[in-house]
C-alpha cells in the first residue's frame, strides 16, 4: 500500500538529482580538454556514478566546512552526504526534550545548495546516546526513543532521501543474535517499532537498516540480518534498503562473495547501499572491486566513502580513503574514477529502448515458506518477451515453476526462465535440502 504508492515518487526523486548532478558533471568537463574521437569520460566521482545512476558521497564533518580545501573536494566531487556525527542522537537530543538541529541544519543546507542527496544518520542505535538515554530502561526507554525517530525524522521530513532507521543492531561472530543494549532489552520489536514511526513521521524517505561485518555472504551476522529483512518483507514492515557500512580492516576484508551478498539482499526486494566505505591502506584492487559489484546489482544504489581526506578518517592512521592529507587523488581515487566510467547503467526499464544485454527489471516478491521449501515469484517489467537467469544455492533445488519456459544449465543451480506468453510474472519452487537461509539471487533480465 503506502510502500508501493511511494516507490515511484522517491525514484523520481533520486533519478531527477543525479541527473541535474551529471550535468553539472558534464559543464564541468566542457572545459577541459576532450581529446578528439574518444569517448568523454566523467572527471569527478559523483558526476561518473550519476551517469550510471548512482551516487557516491561521503561523511562529512561540519565542522570542516570552513576548511576551503576540503569543501573544494567535496563540492567538486561528491553528490551525496551522511553527517560523520551531526545527526547521531546525542547531538540532536543532548537533554531530553531539547533539541539541536544547529550543525544538522547546516549540511543539510550545504548539500541542498549543491544539490547532493542527504542520507540521516542514525535514528537508533546504542551507540552515541546522550547521557541521559543511557541511563534509561524499560517502557520509558521504548518511548524515549520512539519519540526521538518522530521529532527527529519529522523535522528533517522532505530533506532527506535516505534514513539509517537503526544501526549496528547485531552481534559479531558466530550467535547470529542480536546485540545485547538497552534498547534490545525494551523487547525484540524495538527495531520494527523504530521503522513504523519513522515511516509514520517521512513517508518520502527510504529506511534502510545499517550494520558492518554484514559484508561476507557466509557470515553468521550477515545471515541473521538477511533474515531479519525477509522477516520485515513477509509481515509488511516498512523497510526499503540495507546499508553495508563496509569498514574494510585487517579483521573483516573485502570478501570475494561481496556481490553475492549484495545481490542476496536486493533479491528480497530491498535497496542496497554501501555506506562507510573505507579500506586500510586504500588498496586500489579493492577499492575497485567495490565499485564493480555495485554496479552489478541494479538495486545498488550508491557508495559513501567515510570521509574525504586521509587525515579526515577516523581511522586516519591506516590512510584508508581516496585523498591523501593534501587534498591530492590516491592510486585509489584513480581506480575508483575508471571503474565507474567503464560501469554500466542499470537496466531502466524502458520498454522502447532496451539497451544491450538488458532493457527490463525482475522483481523478486519472496511467497510461502514451509519447512522444507518455499516459493518466490518474479516480475519483470520493460518488456513483454524476456529471460531471466535465476541462480540458486546448492544444495537448494528448483522442484517446480510456473507461468514460463525455464531451461537449466549443466549444474542444475542455475535457471534460464522465459516468457511463454502468460504474463509478466512467472514462480517456482525451492527446496531447501538442509539450506534454510540461502535465497535465488538474479543474475540478469534480457529482452526480447
Ligand atoms: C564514527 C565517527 O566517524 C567518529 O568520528 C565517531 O567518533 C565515532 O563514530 N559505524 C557508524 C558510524 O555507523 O557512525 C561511525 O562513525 C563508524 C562506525
Amino acid at each position: 500500500m503506502a510502500n508501493s504508492s511511494r516507490a515511484p515518487g522517491r525514484s523520481r526523486r533520486l533519478r531527477a538529482a543525479l541527473v541535474v548532478s551529471a550535468a553539472v558533471g558534464l559543464l564541468a568537463t566542457a572545459g577541459a580538454v576532450v581529446l578528439p574521437g574518444s569517448a568523454s569520460a566523467a572527471s569527478t566521482l559523483g558526476a561518473s556514478a550519476a551517469e550510471r545512476g548512482r551516487y557516491f558521497g561521503t561523511a562529512v564533518a561540519v565542522s570542516r566546512l570552513n576548511d576551503s580545501a576540503y569543501t573544494t573536494i567535496l563540492n567538486r566531487e561528491f553528490n551525496q552526504v551522511t553527517a560523520e556525527n551531526e545527526m547521531k542522537i546525542d547531538a540532536l537530543q543532548p537533554n531530553q526534550g531539547q533539541f539541536n538541529y544547529g550543525n544538522a541544519d547546516r549540511l543539510v543546507q550545504h548539500a541542498r545548495s549543491q544539490g547532493m542527496l542527504v542520507r540521516g544518520h542514525t535514528l537508533a542505535w546504542h551507540s552515541q546516546q546522550p547521557g541521559w538515554m543511557q541511563n534509561m530502561s524499560g517502557t520509558t526507554l521504548r518511548n524515549a526513543m520512539l519519540n526521538h525517530v518522530t521529532q527527529v525524522a519529522t523535522h528533517f521530513r522532505g530533506q532527506i532521501e535516505w534514513w539509517d532507521v537503526v544501526n549496528e543492531a547485531f552481534q559479531d561472530g558466530s550467535s547470529g543474535a542480536r546485540r545485547d543494549s538497552n534498547l534490545q532489552r525494551t523487547g525484540n520489536d524495538w527495531i520494527e517499532a523504530a521503522f513504523r514511526a519513522a515511516r509514520q513521521a517521512d513517508p518520502n524517505a527510504d529506511l534502510c537498516y545499517n550494520d558492518y561485518n554484514i559484508d561476507n555472504w557466509n557470515d553468521a551476522k550477515t545471515q541473521a540480518v538477511y533474515r531479519m529483512v525477509q522477516d520485515f518483507k513477509s509481515r509488511g514492515v516498512p523497510i526499503d534498503c540495507v546499508g553495508l557500512q563496509s569498514h574494510f580492516t585487517g579483521g573483516s576484508n573485502y570478501p570475494s562473495n561481496y556481490r553475492t551478498t549484495l545481490s542476496s539482499f536486493a533479491a528480497l526486494g530491498v535497496d542496497v547501499h554501501i555506506t562507510e566505505l573505507d579500506i586500510r591502506n586504500a588498496p586500489t584492487d579493492a577499492y575497485r572491486n567495490v565499485v564493480n559489484d555495485c554496479l552489478a546489482v541494479a538495486r545498488c544504489k550508491g557508495i559513501t566513502v567515510w570521509g574525504i581526506r586521509d587525515s579526515d578518517s577516523w581511522r586516519s592512521s591506516e590512510n584508508p580513503l581516496l585523498f591523501n592529507g593534501s587534498g591530492q587523488k590516491k592510486p585509489a581515487y584513480d581506480a575508483v574514477l575508471a571503474a565507474l566510467n567503464n560501469g554500466t547503467a542499470p537496466p531502466t526499464g524502458n520498454p522502447t529502448t532496451p539497451p544491450p544485454g538488458a532493457g527490463c527489471t525482475a522483481t523478486v516478491t519472496p511467497g510461502q515458506v514451509w519447512g522444507d521449501r518455499y516459493n518466490t515469484s518474479v516480475t519483470v517489467s520493460g518488456a513483454s518477451t524476456w529471460s531471466v537467469v535465476v541462480a540458486i544455492t546448492a544444495p537448494q533445488k528448483i522442484s517446480s515453476t510456473w507461468s514460463g519456459n525455464p531451461t537449466w544449465d549443466s549444474s542444475g543451480n542455475v535457471m534460464t526462465m522465459r516468457s511463454n506468453g502468460s504474463g509478466n510474472t512467472f514462480g517456482f519452487t525451492t527446496m531447501m535440502n538442509g539450506n534454510s537461509s540461502a535465497r535465488p539471487q538474479i543474475r540478469s533480465c534480457t529482452a526480447g
